[in-house]
């Protein structure tokens, strides 16, 4: 059986003069691997906070065109503010995935999408007992639903000849589960249909 790679994905950028990259790393050989985005343009949905505003951050050092795609208004001016020697890399859109029209009219802004970031996602973690349909409603709608909302929008603006590249953010949760995480565990292995 051969051993899963474990890519360090994302933990370094740096600048040499105008040089900007991604470096990721092969845990295991420790092979650094550099990858330049300029002339992408990348669109990461939840990208105003946590995970994926740092997936955004390093997207920009590295030269990419990114739309950040989020339903929090106050922290997407947050997250203007702190990715401000970007701005001219940099658009941030009030979008709630849950919402195709919203997400239609966003589409309709950008020229074309080279990668799709799906990170929005919410938890309602509690045991099963306690866990309302609501809740479980939720989280079915914002991070299952929302992903194909999203990854539908922009299928058409995906133009260039190499493809699309897709990434779904997920979880180990899917794989191995947890204690009182149905829907995280749900959402997880949805991400990776
Ligand atoms: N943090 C972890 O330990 C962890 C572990 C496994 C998986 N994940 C997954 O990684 C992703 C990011 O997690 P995080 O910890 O950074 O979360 P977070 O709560 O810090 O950030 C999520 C972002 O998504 C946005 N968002 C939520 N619902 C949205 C909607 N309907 N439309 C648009 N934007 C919306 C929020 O405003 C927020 O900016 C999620 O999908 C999560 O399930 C996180």
């Amino acid at each position: 059986m051969s051993t899963p790679v474990s890519l360090h994905l994302l933990t370094e950028t740096c600048c040499h003069g105008k040089q900007k990259a991604i470096h990721v790393y092969d845990r295991g050989a420790m092979t650094k691997i550099q990858f330049q985005f300029e002339n992408k343009n990348v669109v990461v949905t939840g990208g105003a906070s946590g995970i994926g505003f740092e997936i955004a951050r390093h997207f920009l050092q590295s030269g990419a065109q990114v739309a950040i795609w989020d339903y929090s208004q106050e922290a997407l001016d947050k997250a203007q503010t702190e990715l401000g020697q970007w701005k001219a890399q940099l658009k941030t859109q009030t979008v709630n995935v849950t919402n195709r029209d919203q997400l239609a009219q966003a589409a309709a802004t950008l020229p074309k999408v080279d990668i799709l970031i799906n990170n929005a996602g919410i938890t309602k973690d509690k045991s099963f007992a306690k866990m309302t349909g609501e809740d479980w409603d939720a989280v079915i709608q914002v991070n299952l639903t929302g992903l194909f909302n999203v990854t539908k929008a922009l299928l058409e603006k995906f133009t260039a000849p190499e493809g699309k590249r897709i990434i779904n953010i997920s979880s180990v949760v899917a794989l191995y589960g947890n204690l009182a995480r149905q829907t995280t565990s749900l959402q997880n292995l949805a991400s990776s249909v």
